[in-house]
C-alpha cells in the first residue's frame, strides 16, 4: 500500500530561480553587464556560447509566470536580484531596474505568493571585477550598499531575504577552478572571494536588520554529505574530512560559530587566507541568521588514492582548461558508486539529504534555533517532448518524490524543517552547461518562449496543494 505522508502545518512549498538564467533584457532598462555576461564571451566557456541575453524571457513574461506558480500552488517564490540591474556602474541605484522587481513582488503578493528575495545569484557587476571582484574586500562593502538600495526600494514588501546563494560556488568555481564567471584559476584569490563574500554576507545583514528588526534573513549554502570510499581506510577518511571542510565546513562553522575551521585553515596555510581576516570580521559574520537555506543535489564518496575511474564532482563541461577547485583537497577523487545518475553526471541519493538535514539540526541550525528550508533541490534530465506537446518526466518526478519523503522523514526525525523549495521554475541557463540541461518543473521552449507543466510540475503542484505526497 503506498503511504500518504502529510507534512506539518505550515509548511512552504515553492520553486527557484535566479536572475541571469531566467531574466534575459540584459541591455533593457539601464542594466550593465555582469561577470556572466563576459563570461560567456570567452571561448568554449559556455558550451555552444550560449548566454542569457534572451534565457527564458521573464523580464517580459514575468505575470505569466506567476499564473504558473499559481497554477502550482507554491506558496512561495525563490529568485534573485540583478546588481548590474540595480546598481550598473557599481555606484548610485538605477531606480528603472528596481521596478521591475517592484512590480514582480506585486504580482507575488497580488496572487498570494511569498516573495523570497535573494540578493547574490552570481551577477557580479563587471566593474567591480574590474577592481578585483570578491578577492578585492571593497566589494564586499558595495556588495552592502546594493543590499540597502534594494532594501530601500522593497523592504515594505518583502518579508524574506536571502544575501548570497552559494558562495562555494562563486569562489571556487569562479575564481579557482575557472568553470564559472569570471573564469579565474588563482587559489589565493579563491580563497580571498571566499571570505570577502563571506563578509559581505554579514554586512549586508546587519545594514538589513538595522534598516528592519522584523525582516527574515538568512542565506543558501550547497551542502554535500561526503562519503570515505573505505571507511577502514584512512587516507579514504582524510578524503571525506577534507572535502568536507572545504564544502560545508568552511561556510557553516563561521556563520554558526564565527571560526574557520582549524584543519582546513592548516590545510590551506600556502595560499594567504589569514592575512584578509580583520578584527571584527568573524563577528559580523556570525551574527545569528534566522534560516538558513540547504540546496542538496547529491553526496559523494571520495577517495585520496590516486584512481582513474572517477565522477567529476561539479560536472563542468570540459572545453578549456580548469583547475580543481578544492585547494583544501588536492588529490581527492570522486568515485562512482553505483547509483543512478542524471544528465549531470550527478548520483541520485535522496538519503544523503535526510542525513545532512539531521547534521545541521544537530550541530548547526538546532543549538541557535534557526529554522531550515531545503532552498534547492531537483535535477536534469534529457526530456521528451511527445507528439501531444506534454513533457512526462518520470524520473524528475520520482527524483522530487525520493527527496520530499526524506524531508518528511528528517523532521520526523525533529528536524526544524520549514519549506521545500524545487529547483526550478522553469528550464534555464544552467551557466556552464548554457541551455542543454533542463531542470525546470516547467518546460521552456527557446524559440517561442512557450512554457509547458511538465508531469514532475502537475506532480509538485498537487503534493503542494495536499501538503503530502505518497510515497
Ligand atoms: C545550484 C545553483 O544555485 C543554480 O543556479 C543551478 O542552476 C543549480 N544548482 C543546478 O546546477
Amino acid at each position: 500500500m503506498p503511504e500518504e505522508l502529510q507534512f506539518p502545518k505550515p509548511f512552504l512549498w515553492g520553486a527557484a530561480t535566479a536572475a541571469y538564467q531566467i531574466e534575459g533584457a540584459a541591455a533593457e532598462d539601464g542594466r550593465q553587464e555582469s561577470i556572466w555576461d563576459t563570461f560567456c564571451r570567452i571561448p568554449g566557456a559556455v558550451v555552444d556560447s550560449h548566454n542569457g541575453s534572451s534565457a527564458c524571457d521573464h523580464y517580459h513574461r514575468y505575470s505569466e509566470d506567476i499564473a504558473l506558480m499559481k497554477e502550482l500552488n507554491l506558496g512561495a517564490y525563490r529568485f534573485s536580484v540583478s546588481w548590474p540591474r540595480v546598481r550598473p556602474d557599481g555606484g548610485a541605484a538605477n531606480p528603472r531596474g528596481l521596478d521591475f522587481y517592484s512590480r514582480l513582488v506585486d504580482g507575488l503578493l497580488e496572487a498570494d505568493i511569498a516573495p523570497w528575495l535573494t540578493l547574490y545569484h552570481w551577477d557580479l557587476p563587471q566593474i567591480l571585477e574590474d577592481r578585483g571582484g570578491w578577492a578585492n574586500r571593497d566589494t564586499a562593502y558595495a556588495f552592502a550598499e546594493y543590499a540597502a538600495s534594494v532594501h530601500e526600494r522593497l523592504g515594505d514588501r518583502v518579508r524574506v531575504w536571502s544575501t548570497l546563494n552559494e558562495p562555494w560556488c562563486s569562489a571556487f568555481l569562479g575564481y579557482c577552478s575557472g568553470v564559472h564567471a569570471p573564469g579565474r584559476q588563482s587559489r589565493p584569490d579563491a580563497l580571498a572571494a571566499m571570505h570577502h563574500l563571506l563578509l559581505g554576507h554579514g554586512l549586508a545583514a546587519d545594514e538589513l536588520r538595522r534598516r528592519d528588526p522584523q525582516a527574515r534573513l538568512g542565506l543558501t549554502l550547497n551542502l554535500t554529505v561526503a562519503d570515505p570510499s573505505d571507511p577502514a581506510d584512512p587516507v579514504d577518511v582524510d578524503a571525506a574530512r577534507r572535502i568536507d571542510s572545504q564544502f560545508n565546513r568552511v561556510f557553516l562553522d563561521p556563520v554558526f560559530h564565527g571560526t574557520y575551521p582549524a584543519d582546513f585553515l592548516a590545510d590551506v596555510a600556502p595560499y594567504g587566507l589569514e592575512r584578509h581576516i580583520r578584527p571584527g570580521d568573524l563577528e559580523l559574520i556570525g551574527a545569528p541568521i534566522d534560516f538558513l537555506g540547504v540546496n542538496y543535489y547529491h553526496g559523494e564518496s571520495v577517495t585520496g588514492h590516486p584512481v582513474t575511474d572517477q565522477l567529476e564532482a561539479h560536472n563542468a563541461p570540459v572545453q578549456r582548461p580548469t583547475a580543481s577547485p578544492y585547494p583544501a583537497a588536492d588529490n581527492v577523487a570522486v568515485m562512482p558508486r553505483g547509483l543512478p545518475t542524471t544528465a549531470m553526471g550527478w548520483e541520485v541519493q535522496p538519503e544523503g539529504l535526510y542525513r545532512l538535514l539531521l547534521r545541521l539540526q544537530a550541530e548547526y541550525a538546532g543549538p541557535s534555533g534557526t529554522a531550515l528550508y531545503v532552498t534547492e533541490n531537483g535535477a536534469a534530465y534529457e526530456d521528451v517532448v511527445q507528439a501531444d506537446g506534454s513533457v512526462q518526466d518520470t524520473e524528475r518526478l520520482e527524483f522530487f518524490r525520493a527527496h520530499v519523503a526524506q524531508c518528511h522523514r528528517a523532521i520526523g526525525a525533529g528536524v526544524d524543517l520549514r519549506g521545500y523549495f524545487a529547483w526550478s521554475l522553469l528550464d534555464n541557463f544552467e551557466w556552464a552547461w548554457g541551455y542543454h540541461k533542463r531542470f525546470g518543473l516547467v518546460r521552456v521552449d527557446y524559440a517561442t518562449f512557450e512554457r509547458t507543466v511538465k508531469a514532475s510540475g502537475r506532480w509538485f503542484g498537487r503534493a503542494a496543494a495536499a501538503n503530502s505526497i505518497t510515497e
